[in-house]
């Protein structure tokens, strides 16, 4: 038997294999909220154009109701026979009400109703994203104020560079964090606008009022093209690249926290709840949700890549390779949402170990851009010229096995007579970070300041 939707040329159904490559319901039911929801925007606007019968507009809107309960009460059955999410619940609509269920499909397409529907998806997407990435930002926040002044090792090329704070660290990722937010709302911005009654690529006869079913949905306004409201798949590509860069922040802490908890770091301590053990060695605590967080990135930025093959050949307007969309999407949303929960979890619950973090910032010569600074300021040596001498001492100290400070001011003056006593003063790693008071810098003051000014801004 043919279709009953679009089987009207057709003498004979599909075969099982057809069937199988095309059907979408598999997937796309989760669209099911949304499509309802086009469909009684767009049948309130039918009736209102005087297309639909107020009688007809009501008897769907009730059938609408109850399809919408079926599926929420998991009573629903989905058929495979009828494709995707559209005509599963109109064939129900049309089991449950008859023949006005018939009417609901005047001036309008699947292909602008499947854009429509995918657009509300994204856009609750964003909005979950935007509270996801409020939240862990918060969590960071908290960290950071706790810890505005214990001192740590900042690093570049992952060895010993210069002392930082611990609130200093936190916060740096707050601001990523704030620009992975600011992308969100950016891509929300753009991508709010109605492709409904754009029809199946053409625009359609029926008096339709597409600013009605724009504003009954939240979209801002009706796309102005119709071609372009069935073809435009960026949407998803930007919900796409602002979860793959989001998912880089999180996966760069994500490596942090896996180093940071190792026995040889000592730097954290996850808790017991975002930590698992080993079925082998008694001894062992996993940070499983770090390296999955670490990890996400990957089908992430591959859902990205994925849907830019899927869409960069595809003439206007609509191709069924464009069903192709959700699944990459679904995917990354699921992953990216749970992911920053999984890290606002950790970044909450981990503890600082910091007479650790205090031992590894004084290791390495940390302090000796101090000491370069202290010959520039209180000799007049010129930087280049400061900068080898403390690389000297650097070289003595290492030699000997012991830290900067350890040296004694003979050993320092056997290498520039110009150093006194006030050379100690900057060598130990609190001062370090206290001096470092230029806008954005380390200092525990300048870190303060940030964390006031993040908590007014996110209240
Ligand atoms: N299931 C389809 C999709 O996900 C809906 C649109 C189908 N349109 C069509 N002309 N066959 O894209």
């Amino acid at each position: 038997t043919s279709n009953q939707m679009w089987g009207g040329r057709f003498a004979a159904g599909p075969d099982a294999i057809m069937e199988a490559i095309n059907a979408s319901i598999g997937f796309d039911k989760r669209l099911a909220a949304q499509d309802i929801a086009g469909s009684r925007a767009h049948a309130a606007m039918l009736a209102a154009t005087g297309i639909l019968s107020d009688s007809d507009a009501e008897a769907i809107r009730k059938g609408l109701l109850t399809v919408l309960s079926e599926i929420e009460g998991g009573t629903f059955e989905f058929s495979t026979a009828l494709e995707d999410i559209h005509m599963n619940v109109e064939a129900r609509l049309k089991e449950v009400i008859g023949e006005p269920a018939g009417r609901l499909h005047t001036g309008r397409s699947r292909n602008d109703q499947v854009a429509t529907d995918f657009r509300l998806w994204v856009r609750d997407q964003l909005d979950a994203a935007e509270a996801g990435l409020e939240a862990l930002m918060k969590a960071l926040l908290a960290q950071a104020e706790a810890g505005a002044d214990w001192v740590m090792p900042g690093f570049t090329h992952l060895q010993t560079a210069q002392p930082v704070t611990w609130g200093h660290h936190m916060m740096a990722y707050v601001e990523m964090f704030s620009r992975d937010l600011s992308r969100v709302r950016d891509a929300r911005k753009r991508m709010n606008e109605s492709p409904l009654g754009a029809a199946a690529l053409a625009g359609t006869g029926f008096p339709i009022d597409r600013q009605m079913t724009a504003e009954a949905l939240g979209f801002a306004a009706p796309m102005a093209n119709s071609l372009d409201a069935v073809s435009a798949r960026d949407f998803a590509l930007e919900f796409l690249s602002v979860a793959s860069i989001s998912a880089m922040h999180l996966s760069r802490f994500a490596e942090e926290l896996v180093i940071w908890s190792s026995a040889q770091f000592r730097f954290v301590t996850l808790s017991d709840r975002f930590s698992t053990g080993s079925s082998i060695m008694p001894q062992k605590k996993n940070p499983d949700a770090a390296e999955l967080i670490r990890a996400k990135i990957g089908r992430i930025f591959g859902a990205n890549v994925a849907l830019m093959m899927v869409m960069k050949g595809l003439p206007l307007a609509y191709s069924k390779d464009m069903q192709e969309d959700k699944e990459q999407v679904f995917d990354a949303a699921d992953n990216w949402m749970l992911a920053l929960a999984a890290m606002e979890g950790m970044v909450r619950d981990m503890a600082a170990n910091v007479p650790a973090l205090e031992a590894a910032a004084s290791a390495g010569f940390s302090t000796a851009t101090d000491l370069a600074d202290w010959l520039v300021r209180e000799t007049g040596l010129p930087f280049r010229e400061a900068h080898h001498v403390t690389g000297t001492l650097v070289a003595m100290a290492e030699s000997r096995g012991c830290d900067l400070p350890d040296l004694t001011l003979a050993d320092m003056q056997g290498v520039n007579g110009a150093i006194t006593e006030g050379i100690f003063d900057v060598l130990g790693v609190h001062n370090s970070v206290a001096s470092r008071v230029s806008y954005g810098g380390t200092a525990p003051a300048q870190v303060r300041a940030q964390v006031a000014r993040w908590k007014e801004i996110l209240q």
